[in-house]
């Protein structure tokens, strides 16, 4: 017999017996519940999706009470140890590793594509010399709209693909463009003999010299960060991917949102957050008086914390490991001991145990962007490149699955009843 739920509507009497699918509910089945034929059916009421499924998806499994991350049933630290980024997004978009074959066509398909045309160059310069690079990224990714007007055929397969290849192989321009304008430094080339976590570093650090050579072992660092970052299913991002592409906006368009959502501090903001408030916290002495205001409610421990991870973020551990190889190049940032501390006391702390507090990807992620060089306005965009092979492959995903519509959750209105409109003169 197939799994079912029954409900007893207490209203009526009546009983229904509703499908259980993959542990869930459809949320219209629910509509047959009614008291009389005025009655609209009953909804569900869940204010930040807490407990909704909104896609059915094959790319990223996690789960969150063990700590398991997978990008298409591939364990999240066996990529990181043996994959490179551009073979992960492969992964993520197509479904399967690439054959040496297709990853070398891959590459070469990316690496075509790294340049951006001179005009969008121009429009960078627009902005203000102190812009922050994360509202330069998604204007610029918006912009790309009006240069692909090709991209509004995303019902036509070879045209999505080409979309890809240039969202890919240009973000990484676009974000070294938009610190080297907040430096106030020509922009360089991208170098299509490098890597491409390689040429990133080439276009963000490149002075004078004929050809960049970055340090090999933080080339590899940020692949892995990179890797990391990739996917992460259906966070507020990738939601807003989704929800936006919904309604058959070509994917740039999609993609400038997705990109603002991850701005926020409470999503890929929080690195820079996390950096800003070990600065603030200054020394270790300080950390019991912080922890002190966290529990009062005065802020959040940044970093720590995740919707879904009710335990260690696997992300987490892979990146100390990484923070490790990273601070033997550049040595130690000073912000680690303070770092370290806060993890310590927090995980043996009461308020942080119960709440199942654990450190998330982004808390030390910034500690090694930082020791990189990166300024920590940087660190959203950092984030926001790797993730763009998830946020189109989720938004490829939803536009071939017909299940999907375009994306309209319903309110519980609790306004003003009908009332009628009263002139100027006669209000009090
Ligand atoms: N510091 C202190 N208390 C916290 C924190 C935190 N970082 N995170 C959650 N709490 C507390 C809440 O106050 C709440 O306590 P209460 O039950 O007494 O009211 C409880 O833990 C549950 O928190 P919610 O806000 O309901 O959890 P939610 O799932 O909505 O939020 C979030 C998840 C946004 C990540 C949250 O933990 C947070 O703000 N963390 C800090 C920001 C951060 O690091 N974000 C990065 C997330 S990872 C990413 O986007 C890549």
């Amino acid at each position: 017999m197939a799994d079912t739920l029954t409900i007893t509507d207490n209203r009526t009497g009546k009983q229904y017996n509703l499908p259980i699918t993959d542990g869930t509910i459809k949320a219209t089945d629910l509509r047959q519940i009614k008291v009389d034929d005025e009655d609209g059916g009953l909804s569900t009421y869940d204010p930040a999706f807490m407990n909704t499924s909104a896609c059915r998806s094959r790319i990223t499994f996690i789960d969150g009470d063990k700590g398991i991350l997978e990008y298409r049933g591939y364990p999240i630290e066996q990529l990181a140890e043996h994959s490179n980024y551009l073979e992960t997004a492969y992964l993520i978009l197509f479904g399967e590793l690439p054959t040496a074959a297709q990853l070398t066509t891959w590459i070469t398909e990316i690496t075509f594509h790294t340049m951006l045309h001179e005009n969008i160059k121009k429009l960078m310069e627009g902005f203000q010399y102190d812009a922050h690079p994360m509202g330069v990224f998604l204007s610029t990714v918006g912009a790309f709209s009006t240069f692909y007007p090709d991209a509004k055929q995303i019902f036509d397969e070879k045209s999505r693909k080409k979309q890809i290849h240039r969202l890919i192989a240009k973000v990484p321009t676009i974000a070294a463009y938009a610190y080297r304008h907040s430096i106030g430094r020509p922009y360089n080339y991208p170098d299509n003999d490098l890597s491409f976590t390689g040429n990133f570093l080439n276009m963000l650090f490149r002075m004078t010299e004929l050809k960049y050579h970055a340090n090999p072992v933080l080339e590899r660092a940020l692949a892995v960060l990179f890797i990391l970052h990739a996917d992460h299913e259906q966070n507020c991002s990738t939601s807003a991917m989704r929800g936006i592409g919904s309604s058959h906006v070509d994917p740039y368009s999609a993609m400038a949102g997705a990109a603002a959502a991850l701005y926020g501090p409470l999503h890929g903001g929080a690195n820079e957050a996390v950096l800003r408030m070990l600065n603030e916290i200054g020394s270790v002495q300080h950390i019991p008086d912080f922890i002190k205001r966290v529990k009062a409610g005065e802020g959040r421990l940044m970093g720590f914390g995740h919707r879904v991870y009710k335990s260690y973020d696997p992300r987490a551990k892979i990146i100390k490991k990484t923070a490790d190889e990273v601070f033997e190049v550049t040595g130690k940032n000073p912000l680690l001991e303070i770092a370290l501390e806060l993890e310590r006391i927090a995980l043996q702390d009461e308020y942080f145990v119960t709440r199942k507090l654990y450190p998330n990807v982004d808390f030390y992620s910034g500690l090694i962007y930082q020791a990189m060089g990166f300024p920590v306005e940087m660190f959203p965009v950092l984030f926001a490149i790797p993730r763009t092979s998830g946020w189109i492959a989720q938004w490829e995903e939803m536009i071939l699955d017909p299940e999907q519509k375009i994306a309209r959750p319903k309110q519980v209105y609790i306004g003003a009843a009908r009332r009628d409109y009263v002139p100027l003169t006669s209000r009090s």
